[in-house]
């Protein structure tokens, strides 16, 4: 191609971000499944369940109806709903004029970015952390500033690891997620809390990423909701609520926002699917059902914390919540992502390697999903166990 002509389709440089490794291991998942061969998938961090039956029929009745466009910040009974929620999980009082509806929280990242920073801000990241953290931020212009966490800090970013990231250069934002993803690990309260303290004394704006919660098994998860009315707090019905594919989550803003994500959302989106709105509305009347999938991965994680000891991946994160298992590999290997595809070659149990997750030490540690069935479970666990220890 001609250089001129080349350059009028030329990707810019700020769209320029990395894919998942974990693909690769789905397509060669995919590869053995059209041999024949039986995958066990733990690589993609999905539930296996289906949304609450009552968000699904409420789904259904509003099919025969017109589905127009929404108010850009919700369908404000959604948004009422959403500050029940709350009220009843946590004590909180949140002003529903304060939730906008968005799909998935992967929209709510993009408008929070959006609507807090400049490009070239600083944003500081726990690593191991979710990827797109790092690439939505990038995508905007904004610098990923990223915080290594160790076991000593339960793997979350610490006050004083904040303030010198935040004297080297100053940051504008921090991004938490607790439990977190890929390490399922919690931030106590208290760690929040001091967190918290440290970035608003500094003037550093604080988001956090609660996608995970309700499904927190070592102690309950804290909500950024009840430290302060400055917090922007991101959560979906994508994990607790089995609604991956319908794509709808929300935020918590501050007052002083919410004319901007209203303004922005409007533009960019317009509005959130209404149907998947609606079926939102109508997940929590499904609460008891929930809980069971939920009981669910608590017995998955037993299996787990049990089972897999035993077949040689003694090492591991603290469990704490999500439905994942971030275990250490580094006895056998320092490049996860080979671990991972001669792992699923052999015992076709399908992980994701914690490069995708952490530039640093991610070739150690492999993630594993547990929101399949028990009996996946007790099988991945046993075709590992004859794997790395046979005979
Ligand atoms: C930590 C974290 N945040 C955000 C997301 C985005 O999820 P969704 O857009 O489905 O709400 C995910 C998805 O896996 C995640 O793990």
């Amino acid at each position: 191609m001609l250089d001129a002509a080349k350059r009028l389709v030329a990707p810019s440089a700020r769209s320029d971000v990395p894919p998942f490794m974990v693909m690769d291991v789905m397509a060669a998942a995919a590869r053995i499944e059209a041999a024949g061969g039986r995958v066990i998938h733990m690589e993609v961090g999905q539930p296996a369940a289906s949304a609450p039956a009552s968000a699904v029929a409420a789904a259904r009745a509003a099919l025969s109806g017109p589905l127009r466009y929404t108010e850009s910040l919700g369908i404000f009974s959604l948004r009422a709903r959403i500050g029940r929620h709350y009220r009843e999980r946590y004590g909180v009082a949140v002003d529903p004029a304060r939730v906008v509806v968005t799909t998935g929280s992967s929209a709510a990242l993009f408008l929070a970015f959006l609507a807090l920073f400049e490009p070239a801000d600083r944003v500081a990241v726990a690593v191991p952390g979710y990827p797109p953290y790092l690439h939505i931020l990038k995508a905007l212009g904004c610098e990923a500033v990223l915080i290594e966490t160790a076991a000593d800090s339960r793997w979350a970013i610490t006050p004083a690891m904040l303030i010198a990231a935040h004297r080297r250069a100053p940051l504008r934002g921090v991004l938490v997620a607790s439990p977190a993803n890929p390490t399922g690990t919690m931030m106590t309260t208290q760690a929040l809390r001091d967190l918290h303290a440290a970035a608003a004394a500094e003037g550093i704006r604080f988001i956090s990423d609660e996608i995970y919660h309700g499904l927190d098994y070592a102690f309950p998860a804290d909500t950024g909701a009840q430290l302060s009315g400055d917090v922007i707090v991101i959560n979906s019905f994508s994990k607790y609520f089995c609604m991956t594919g319908w794509r709808v989550g929300w935020m918590v803003v501050p007052q002083a926002l919410i004319r901007t994500i209203d303004r922005l959302q409007g533009n960019l989106a317009i509005s959130v699917p209404t149907l998947a709105q609606i079926a939102a509305e109508a997940a929590f009347d499904g609460l008891a059902e929930m809980e069971a999938v939920k009981h669910g991965y608590e017995e998955n994680r037993r299996i787990l914390l049990e089972g897999l000891p035993k077949a040689g991946l003694d090492k591991m994160l603290p469990v704490d919540g999500a439905f994942y298992l971030y275990a250490d590999v580094s006895r056998f290997s320092n490049d996860s992502f080979d671990f991972a595809k001669r792992m699923l070659e052999e015992t076709h149990v399908a992980a994701t390697p914690g490069v995708d997750f952490d530039p640093i030490n991610g070739g150690h540690f492999i993630r594993f999903c547990y929101a399949g069935s028990a009996a996946e479970m007790h099988e991945a666990v046993d075709r590992i166990g004859r794997w790395l220890r046979p005979g």
